[in-house]
């Protein structure tokens, strides 16, 4: 069997892609004022990552159980605990389409599954991004008013999107 890509490639690919494209959109996103939203905490490596680049920024964590490393543990006030068709519209009453930037990284193994969860979630994310706000997600999102961004040097085509509310 020829393979394309090993797993340990594509692991690699989605590492470095996520880190370019967080790094880019933390520097686009740098003058407006708003929160950042990080769904899918996971082992926490992106949120470690996105508070050393954004030390001043206020990060809200969206995820259903956390079991993250000690050092990239939210405090509690900054998670919104639950499945996010739950907590994503609740966020949307608390702070209304303000968020500067969003990042997801919410997939597991499964690509197909991935993509169609990433088409089930795409609407609750939305409207929640502030306009010129920035969307930085590992699987391809199905929106309607948001419009893909060109990746930044470093990242991997395919590994990683970027979309941008223009107005
Ligand atoms: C791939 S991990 C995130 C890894 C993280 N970016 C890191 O760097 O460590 C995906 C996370 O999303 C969470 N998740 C998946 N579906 C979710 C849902 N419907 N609601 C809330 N959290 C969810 C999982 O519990 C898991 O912790």
């Amino acid at each position: 069997m020829i393979m394309q890509q090993s797993r340990l490639d594509l692991f690699v690919d989605r590492m470095v892609s996520q880190r370019a494209c967080l790094d880019h959109a933390a520097k686009v996103i740098a003058d407006m004022e708003g929160p950042v939203f990080e769904l899918g905490l996971g082992n926490g490596r992106t949120y470690h990552h996105m508070r050393h680049i954004m030390p001043d920024r206020d990060i809200y964590v969206f995820e259903r159980a956390v079991a993250s490393h000690p050092d990239s543990t939210p405090p509690e006030d900054m998670v919104l605990l639950g499945d996010v068709f739950e907590t994503l519209p609740q966020a949307l009453e608390r702070f209304g389409p303000s968020a500067v930037l969003i990042h997801a990284d919410l997939g597991g193994h499964n690509a197909q599954k991935n993509d169609l969860f990433a088409q089930k979630v795409s609407p609750a994310i939305a409207p929640l991004l502030a306009v010129g706000g920035l969307m930085v997600s590992s699987d391809r999102m199905y929106f309607d008013d948001l419009v893909e961004q060109p990746l930044p040097d470093g990242a991997v085509q395919g590994r990683c999107f970027i979309y941008r509310r223009e107005s």
